[in-house]
């Protein structure tokens, strides 16, 4: 009777640790078997039933089916660990071979290029490189720089306004009144950003542009130096060939004021259909003598201080360098352009 049992129990679990899949299942099997609470040893206690010559035997038998079932559990717990090692390793396997795209390398936008080198060339002409916020006040955008209450420039239609007294800088030279608000002549600075005006993108325009300003302030400064170092930028970085040809012009923020033109770029002055014959390029810079009233609007005593400023289209000189014919292809960034420069 007693035999039959621990046979069947035998046959039970062998046939369980069989269908094993966890380690978890593999350790309940071992419990309920040959735990001590197991079905092996809840048989054993009922040998005190048996004879005495049965006992023996059966126990013999007990002890020789706990053993076969402890070595069945000991194989199959090799093998489940050998089949979860194995599935890790296919989960993490990494492909090698496989080609990843290496990450390219970039270079600065040609517009950041041209800043970079404007700043050089006056940093080692003395000028100091400073910032102004895009974000300005009308006051310094428009009223300390003398400009009529009346010029069309302040209109609605021409200029992005944020409130009635905050508007996005429809040029760079806001930035004069915060350096000689702060600084005490002599001044000698550049500041290169973004500008905002109301304007319909095409070719040549885009309602956001780049300029560089510049100012000059100290004693007795005159036309004349305002006239070399003008020359000597041009010609640094356009070339020694180029000439520069001075305008008369109106701003309401310098007196006299000027506008710049250079040597055209195709034909170096000859005259080619580029410059419609007239061998020059136009308009690549506005300058003057800064108004006594701007200086005073700062606290810069006129009498004794003289000085003079100057603001350009940095998009425009990137085109011109690079030969590029619309204004878009800067903002677009679109890598086919980019990766040419
Ligand atoms: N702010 C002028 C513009 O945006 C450019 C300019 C002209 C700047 C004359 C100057 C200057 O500093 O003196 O058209």
């Amino acid at each position: 009777m007693m035999k039959d049992k621990l046979k069947k129990i035998k046959e039970e679990a062998i046939s369980n640790i069989n269908s094993l899949d966890s380690l978890d299942n593999l350790e309940r099997i071992r419990v309920k078997y040959v735990g001590k609470k197991g079905e092996l040893t809840s048989v054993l206690r009922g040998m005190g039933k048996l004879s005495k010559e049965e006992r023996p035997i059966v126990g013999q038998l007990a002890n020789d089916i706990r053993q076969e079932i402890e070595e069945e559990l000991s194989i199959a717990k090799d093998k489940l660990k050998e089949k979860i090692k194995e599935e890790k390793i296919e989960k993490e396997k990494i492909d090698i071979t496989i080609t990843k795209k290496t990450r390219k390398l970039g270079h600065r936008h040609p517009l950041l290029a041209t800043i970079e080198e404007l700043e050089n060339l006056f940093i080692s002409m003395g000028f100091s490189v400073i910032d102004g916020p895009e974000i300005e006040t009308v006051e310094y955008n428009f009223d300390a720089l003398n400009s009529p209450e009346n010029h069309p420039s302040r209109d609605l239609s021409d200029t992005f306004y944020i409130t009635e007294d905050i508007l996005l800088r429809t040029h760079t030279s806001p930035v004069q009144i915060r350096a000689m608000k702060q600084m005490k002549p002599p001044i000698k600075i550049v500041s290169a950003g973004r500008t905002f005006r109301f304007d319909d993108v095409d070719d040549t325009h885009s309602p956001m542009f780049h300029q560089l300003e510049g100012l000059v302030i100290d004693e007795n400064v005159t036309m004349a130096n305002l006239m070399h170092t003008i020359d000597v930028f041009i010609k640094e970085l356009f070339g020694k060939d180029m000439e520069t040809r001075f305008r008369p012009h109106h701003f309401p923020f310098t007196e006299p004021s000027a506008e710049v033109d250079v040597s055209c770029f195709e034909c170096k002055g000859k005259g080619c259909p580029i410059c419609n014959g007239t061998g020059w390029s136009m308009e690549l810079l506005g300058c003057g003598m800064v108004h006594p009233k701007v200086l005073e609007n700062c606290g810069i005593d006129s009498e004794k201080y003289s000085g003079f400023a100057f603001g350009m289209g940095i998009d425009r000189i990137t085109m011109v360098k690079h030969g590029i014919d619309n204004i878009r292809l800067l903002f677009e960034n679109d890598n086919r352009f980019l990766e040419q420069f």
